[in-house]
Formats: structure tokens, C-alpha cells, sequence
């Protein structure tokens, strides 16, 4: 199904089972430790051996020499993986550096050697009796060093470097209010709850791949094209997986040395990453330094806005988009943005959480909240002078597809009691503590990718889904499920999901807050496959009959779902593809962030009294999970505000704090009053679910209403994340 004119009235705006809140259907599942991942798949492969991962001891240079001889002679080893005879190998499209290092080193922890034995203590012991010595180089580590060194990305990393409208110089420089500042984010981590692992498994010359992955297609072509076969052969699977914010979107070590391992030693091998090697071995968010200057009138109304931004990777690799928000989220008829990628030989930097906004946003921001000071404007009202219904880079003849942001500044100022803020910094006061509200906008890109699935009815008129698309602990399985469940007029228990396996219809993948709209879109696309065989099966025309209570229904007639499906049931598979509506409409997903802060003015600890929010993602498909990934993104917008930092050592080019407690990030008891509104929107050129992205939306700007609430306490401006308390004494 092509969708390229916007949605007209479907099934879907019946509301009977999607847009209701519902619990997530594998929830029982997960919270009950039965639903296993992957490392857990004992079933699948009881005689795994298992294997160990060593990573490269330095950021860069060559591998001089290895001597396997001792671990070869370990208890228990049966076989060691390296580059010298894990034969020739390719390398997948998503990956910068290759999954298995050496002779030539990228990055520290690179994978060098799978040391596989008959027990995960066998193995890990014989891989410290790995004898590798190293001939190091000089490695660029450090951001700020190489930032004049920045150069413009490569094409084709998923945006444009540099956007310019009007004459940015001349109307900055004759702005009657100028705010010129730059900001730092540092390095961040996804740590995902469930690490990297993988389960692999020859039969012949097909592969099996038990793993965590949030894009099982990607994960299968770049396996293919790393192994060098074809990728038929390759089946991989990952129907639960514990958490990825963007870590999991590639083809990992994990997964390759597992496939290797069990190559080379006849027998299935499973290999996960241990916690302290997460950091080095796989992807992370890099660094960024932003330079915004933004000229207004008196009033706060833009004219003139720049945003330049400044982050690293390893030659190859891709900048951090940081600048994506401040194309199209407030007026100005003179504007700029640019990206400039540092050569970096830390590890591969790639998407996390938001990629681009969520640390555009923490920048971006805060420069609002300076020039709402400056302007002697309210930071709400400031922010809706400068609201904009189209595409301020492109024109009024690019519109937004629907923009509610006004309404969420509105709504959410007033359900968080916005106007009990004192606007001078320091003025509440609550014995030890000081007290401050901050605001922010969010704002994240809506992006929309080609989403397949089939869909099958059995006799009994129970429904069936399968589609390779993930839930990373999203919430797919349920909305999937309310979508099919809508469509064919049966209650959500009378559909079964079955979700993350190549032999599925190819899906758009858990990414980019892209996942929710476009998949349950190719779940509508092959339900209305399906309703036509079934309409034809009963011999009335499709667009005349309706689904409800288990049965085909036509003026008074009906037939059961069961009967007209038969004893061998009924199938039907379609994807959804998108047109040009992206190109024709602005898409993109809105809110506003509200917080209270409390900072003990002695110690500066800062403590979050509440967070609050509006948002406006088109449909909400279930309110609940909706709520769950908005709390959760808010979570982590504070933890990027206060706590979240990978330090580099730049001496040597690693990220020292490399466990769960010292890479800080937050939890419950620090966030105790959270609120999330959803405005209500339908957006009909966003798919026929008439829903948007909401699983990254509330990242954006929450860090930002973090600090601006910290400076409305204290009277600090911060402006180097995160705001720890050695930069407020
Ligand atoms: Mo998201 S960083 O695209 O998983």
C-alpha cells in the first residue's frame, strides 16, 4: 500500500481497541521472567559453549604480535577466534570499524579474540592468559583539540551539514537583542538493561542468530555482508530484548564472534558483552560542542538564528545532528545551521536515544531561556511569539503536517501552575533549599520508513501477526496487536503477536521514534489485504462491509471471521510505503517540558522536585505505553542534565568510567512527581494510524528545563553538561 495522499476516514478512527490504554500483552511475560532473551535461550541451543570477548588494550595502532599457545592449553578451551584465522572478512554498511580488530586497532576494546571453552568461568580465565603486544600510535582523542581540525561530514549520513536561509550575518549584527553563547554535552552511554549477547548456531552453511537487535533486516544484511554469504542464509531472532535507545540499531561483536566462534568450533557458541566492556566495544553519543547566537527584536521575536555544532568519530563515521531542531522549530527569516565532524579515534560514535536533538535540544534551549531573561519576556510566551506553522528554512509552501506546539506550551503551563514562578533567579527560598521552575520546548523529527507484516485468520477466528519488527520495551507488541485487533473487529485477546524474526515480513525496525506509526501502518496495510479476501470469500464488495464482534458484516448479513477463513485459515501480507507527503509537509512531533528543582545552598546537591509535561505526536495508539516511553525519555533527559558523562581519557583515548556505578544514570526516587499530557492530534499525512513518533520526544528538552529550573533556583548559568555539583559551588 502506497500512502501518498493524506489518510481519509479508516477503521482505525473507530478508537474501540487503538487509542485505548491497555496493558502491554507480553508484560505478565517479561515482569515474571518468562519471557527469555537471548542470552537465556537454553531451549534453542543446549549445548552452547561459550565465549569471551578480549578487547584491544590500546585506542590505536597495530597488533604486533599474539600468542595464543597458554589459553590454547587452558581447562576447558576449545578453540580461539582471530583476525589471523577468522578468514576473510567484509564489513556491514552500519558498522565504522570492523567488528573483529586487528592486525590494525581503532579503537580501544575493539574485539581481537573470542576465546570459546565448555564454561563462561573457562573461558574468561583462558582469555587473561592472551599474550597480544602492541605497536600504539598517536590517537586523536580529544574534541576540543581537534574541533578546528572539524570537517564537513560526509553525504548520506541521514541529513544535510549545513541548511542557510536569508542573511544570518547582517540581520544578527543588527539585532536589537543578541544571545552568542556555546555549550558542551558530554559522551553518553546507552546502558541498555540487558547487555549485548547472542546465541549462534551453524546447520551446514545456515546461520542462526538468537540476539538483541532493535533492526532485524540490518542485522541480517550486515551479517551477511561481514560473513561474506548470502544473507538467506541467516535466520535472526530477538523477540524480546531488554533495552537499546539506539545501541542495538547495528550489527555488534557480540553477535559476529558468536557466529564466528561456533564456526570455528563446531558447535553453537554464545557470547555476551560483559557490562565494562559496553562502553569501549560498542557505539556511544558523542561529545558536541554548539555555538547558537539567536538576534531578536525587544519583544523576543527572532530574526536572526545560527546554530553550529561540533562532535567526533573515527574516519568513516557520522556527526552528531545537533542542529536538526533549530531548522524548524522557531521563526526567523535569517538562519543557519552547520555540523563539523572532528576525526576522533575514540569508539565508534553513532545514534542514541534522539540522535541530534536530544542534545541539540539540552543547547537550544537553554539559549531560549537566556533570551527570554534578556528580553524580559515569560519563556512560554517568549517561545509561542515564535512559534511557526511551516518550514521557516523552506517557506509557507512547506507546512507542518500538524504542529500543536502553542497548545502544549499552553496546557502544560497551566496543569504544571507555570504562573506561580518568580522570574527573578534566587527568590524562593525553603530553608537549606532553593527553589526554581525552568521550562523547555520539545520538539523531535517524525520520520516514517516502509513497514511490512501478514496477517492471518484461523477457523476459530483467531488473528495472527508477524512482522520482523522489534519491541525493545516499547510497547510494540500491544499497539501491533490493538492496530490488527481494530482493523478485523476482535477483542485485542483474540490476536496473537509475533514479532522479531527474519522469517517475518521485513518491518521498519525499533529506531528513531520512527517504529510505533510505521509499523502498525503495514499492520493496517496487510489487514486491509486481508479484509478484501475476506469480503471477496463472502461475495460482498470490500469497501462495503465492516468487522465487528468476530464477523464480516454487509447491511444486515454477517458471517464469522472462523467460517469464512476455513480450516486452513486465511493470510494476507502487505507493506506500507511512503510517498512524498515527507517532502510536501514538514513532519516532525512537539511538546513543552516543565520542572522544579530544589538546590541545598550549602552542599548544591540538586534535587528534582517534579517534572511536567504536553505533548502532541499525532494518534496516541496507547495511552499507557505512550506514557511509559515519555516518563522513561524524561528520565533520561534528566540524567543528561545532571549525572550522564563518559570520561575520555585522552591520553590514551578510552572512556574510563565504564560500569553502572560510575556511569550514573537516574532513578525512580530521583524524579518523585512525574506528569505527561497528551494534547490531542490526529495527523492525517503522517500514515492512515494518523499517529507520529513518540518514543523520543521526551528526551528532547527535558535536560534543558532541568537547567533552566537550576538557574531560576541558584541565579547559575550553566552552559557545560552535565551540571554536576563541582560546577555550582
Ligand atoms: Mo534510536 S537512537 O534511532 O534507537
Amino acid at each position: 500500500m502506497k500512502f501518498d495522499t493524506p489518510a481519509t476516514a479508516n477503521p482505525i478512527d473507530r478508537g474501540r481497541v487503538v487509542g485505548i490504554a491497555h496493558d502491554r500483552i507480553e508484560g505478565a511475560a517479561k515482569v515474571t521472567g518468562t519471557a527469555p532473551y537471548a542470552y537465556e535461550r537454553h531451549d534453542a541451543a543446549p549445548n552452547a559453549a561459550y565465549g569471551w570477548i578480549v578487547g584491544s588494550a590500546i585506542g590505536k595502532g597495530r597488533i604486533a604480535a599474539m600468542d595464543l599457545r597458554a589459553a590454547e592449553a587452558a581447562p576447558g578451551v576449545l578453540g580461539i577466534v582471530t583476525h589471523q584465522n577468522a578468514g576473510p572478512l567484509g564489513k556491514g554498511d552500519m558498522n565504522t570499524a570492523h567488528l573483529l580488530g586487528g592486525p590494525a586497532i581503532e579503537h580501544y576494546d575493539q574485539a581481537v579474540a573470542l576465546v570459546i571453552a565448555d564454561t563462561l568461568e573457562n573461558a574468561r580465565d583462558a582469555a587473561r592468559l592472551l599474550r597480544i603486544d602492541y605497536a600504539p600510535e598517536q590517537g586523536r582523542f580529544d574534541l576540543a583539540a581537534e574541533r578546528d581540525k572539524a570537517a564537513v561530514p560526509r553525504a548520506g549520513f541521514g541529513g544535510s551539514a549545513d541548511t542557510s536561509a536569508g542573511d544570518f550575518d547582517s540581520a544578527f549584527a543588527q539585532a536589537a537583542v543578541k544571545i552568542d553563547q556555546s555549550y558542551t554535552t558530554p559522551d553518553q552511554s546507552h546502558a541498555m538493561m540487558e547487555p549485548h549477547a547472542t546465541i549462534a548456531a551453524w546447520n551446514g552453511d545456515r546461520l542462526t542468530l538468537w540476539t538483541s537487535n532493535q533492526m532485524v533486516a540490518w542485522g541480517v544484511s550486515d551479517m551477511a555482508k561481514t560473513l561474506k554469504i548470502p544473507k538467506e542464509k541467516i535466520r535472526l531472532v530477538t523477540p524480546y530484548v531488554g533495552g537499546g535507545f539506539g545501541g542495538k540499531l547495528f550489527l555488534r561483536a557480540d553477535a559476529l564472534l558468536a557466529a564466528l566462534g561456533a564456526r570455528a568450533v563446531g558447535r553453537p557458541v554464545k557470547v555476551a558483552l560483559a557490562r565494562p566492556q559496553i562502553p569501549n566495544n560498542t557505539t556511544h553519543r558523542s561529545a558536541t560542542i554548539q555555538r547558537i547566537r539567536i538576534g531578536a527584536d525587544k519583544d523576543g521575536v527572532i530574526d536572526a538564528i545560527a546554530h553550529e555544532v561540533w562532535s567526533g568519530d573515527l574516519p568513516g563515521g557520522s556527526p552528531e545532528t545537533a542542529a536538526q531542531q533549530t531548522r524548524l522549530l522557531y521563526r526567523g527569516d535569517h538562519r543557519r545551521t552547520a555540523h563539523r565532524l572532528a576525526t576522533l579515534d575514540l569508539p565508534e560514535a553513532n545514534a542514541m536515544r534522539a540522535p541530534g536533538e536530544a542534545v541539540g535540544m539540552l543547547a537550544l534551549e537553554v539559549a531560549m531561556d537566556e533570551l527570554a531573561e534578556a528580553c524580559g519576556v515569560d519563556p512560554v510566551e517568549l517561545r509561542i511569539r515564535n512559534d511557526v506553522q511551516y518550514d521557516p528554512e523552506a517557506g509557507p509552501q512547506r507546512p507542518f503536517s500538524s504542529r500543536k506546539f502553542v497548545e502544549c506550551l499552553r496546557q502544560g503551563a497551566a496543569r504544571f501552575g507555570w504562573d506561580k514562578r518568580q522570574p527573578e533567579p534566587g527568590r524562593r527560598r525553603e530553608g537549606r533549599w532553593l527553589l526554581g521552575m525552568g521550562m523547555a520546548a520539545a520538539f523531535r523529527n517524525n520520520l516514517v520508513v516502509a513497514s511490512g507484516a501478514r496477517v492471518g485468520v484461523d477457523a476459530k477466528g483467531h488473528v495472527t501477526v508477524e512482522t520482523d519488527m522489534t519491541d525493545i520495551g516499547t510497547g510494540s507488541y500491544t499497539i501491533i496487536g490493538q492496530t490488527a485487533a481494530e482493523m478485523l473487529g476482535v477483542p485485542l485477546e483474540a490476536v496473537t503477536v509475533r514479532l522479531g524474526d527474519s522469517r517475518f515480513p521485513v518491518s521498519s525496525g525499533s529506531g528513531g521514534q520512527f517504529g510505533g506509526n510505521s509499523s502498525t501502518a503495514g499492520v493496517y496495510a496487510a489487514c486491509v489485504a486481508l479484509r478484501a479476501k475476506l469480503a471477496e470469500k463472502a461475495g460482498f464488495p470490500a469497501d462495503e462491509v465492516t468487522f465487528d464482534d468476530g464477523l464480516l458484516r454487509m447491511g444486515n448479513q454477517s458471517q464469522a471471521l472462523g467460517a469464512l477463513a476455513g480450516p486452513d485459515g486465511l493470510w494476507a501480507e502487505d507493506k506500507i510505503e511512503f510517498g512524498d507527503l515527507t517532502k510536501r509537509y514538514a513532519q516532525a512531533t512537539f511538546g513543552a517540558h516543565f520542572c522544579e528543582v530544589a538546590v541545598d545552598m550549602d552542599t548544591a546537591e540538586v534535587r528534582i522536585r517534579r517534572m511536567g509535561g504536553a505533548f502532541a505526536a499525532g494518534r496516541i495508539l496507547n495511552p499507557k505505553s505512550a506514557r511509559s516511553q515519555v516518563i522513561g525519555a524524561m528520565t533520561m533527559g534528566a540524567g543528561a542534565a545532571l549525572m550522564e558523562e563518559l570520561h575520555v581519557d585522552t591520553r590514551f583515548g578510552f572512556f574510563v568510567n565504564h560500569d553502572m556505578a560510575e556511569y550514573l544514570v537516574p532513578v525512580h526516587a530521583d524524579i518523585p512527581d512525574q506528569d505527561v499530557l497528551f494534547v490531542e492530534e490526529l495527523d492525517d499525512k503522517s500514515s492512515p494510524m494518523k499517529a507520529k513518533g513518540v518514543g523520543e520526544l521526551g528526551i528532547c528538552g527535558a535536560g534543558a528545563a532541568v537547567a533552566n529550573a537550576i538557574y531560576n533556583a541558584t541565579g547559575i548559568r550553566l552552559r557545560d553538561y552535565p551540571l554536576t555539583i563541582d560546577k555550582l559551588i
